[in-house]
């Protein structure tokens, strides 16, 4: 639906009903047809475990998954994905709160100092993992490069991916899709242990501009339809793990920090103006 109202800056502009099956839940809402999917997703639909960092393609902390392919939600336009799936941060958990896979592992091997680019690197090594589930080292290094971490935690990080690559071998499950159960986020320490991927090996990290994360939807095939994730329940919005649709903000690993992206419960402030 189109029609047209007074912006803010007194100008004439229409807005438009987007519509997106987003974490397997149809949201919708009435925006400017300007309105980037990141701010669409933060400020219309309250999902600010997407971080924005440049607002220019660049950082990659704005990364979600659209019709299962990376993306940049920084880049794109709300009404450019209309009836497209979208699965942002707060889709990956379980909803009885357990950990994905890719989260277990970013927290058991501490793959985040601050958090701020944690939401992207995870969503990022969902769709990397989709698409190389044996990577190498170097390999997991090019498939997270699209993604900047300006605490330059890139040697755990590495380590992360390469437990949650073992991880979700061992599960089954498809990388991009919400964790099924816990026990599917558990298999990471367990795979991690028997890898013997604990320690920290010394290796150089990389801020290079990778094939993940760059650019537009990898995918057009999906359409919205009806809400059919029956498998989202109240989960959504336990404020838990990452698996809160409504919360202030949730993108990092420690619990009732200033800003969460990708791993911890909710409950601090939204820290996306850092
Ligand atoms: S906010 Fe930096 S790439 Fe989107
Ligand atoms: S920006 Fe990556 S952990 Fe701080």
């Amino acid at each position: 639906m189109t029609t047209s109202a007074t912006s803010g800056a007194g100008l004439d502009e229409s807005v438009h009903t987007v519509s997106l099956m987003v974490n397997g839940r149809l949201r919708s809402a009435t925006v400017p047809a300007r309105r980037l999917l990141s701010d669409f997703l933060r400020h219309d639909l309250g999902l600010t475990g997407t971080h924005v960092g440049c607002e220019h393609g660049v950082c990659g902390c704005c990364t979600v998954l659209v019709n299962g392919g990376a993306v940049r939600a920084c880049l794109l336009l709300a009404v450019g994905v209309d009836g497209m799936e979208v699965t942002t941060i707060e889709g990956l958990a379980a909803a009885d709160g357990g950990l994905h896979p890719v989260q277990q592992a970013f927290h058991d091997h501490h793959g985040l100092q601050c958090g701020f680019c944690t939401a992207g690197m995870v969503m990022s090594a969902c769709d990397f993992l989709a698409t190389n589930p044996d990577p190498t080292r170097e390999e997991v290094r090019v498939g997270i490069s699209g993604n900047l971490c300006r605490c330059t935690g890139y040697q755990n990080i590495v380590d992360a991916v390469e437990a949650a690559a073992v991880a979700v071998r061992e599960s089954g499950m498809d990388p991009r899709a919400r964790c099924p159960r816990s026990e599917a986020g558990d298999a990471g320490v367990g795979a991690r242990a028997r890898a013997g991927l604990g320690a920290t090996p010394n290796v150089s990290g990389t801020s290079g501009r990778g094939p993940h994360g760059q650019g537009g939807p990898a995918h057009h095939d999906g359409a919205a339809g009806e809400d059919t994730a029956a498998d989202v329940t109240a989960g959504d919005d336990s404020g838990d793990a990452g698996a809160d649709e409504g919360g202030a903000d949730d993108g990092g690993a420690d619990d009732g920090g200033a800003d969460d992206g990708g791993l911890g419960d909710d409950g601090g402030e939204d820290g996306a103006g850092r």
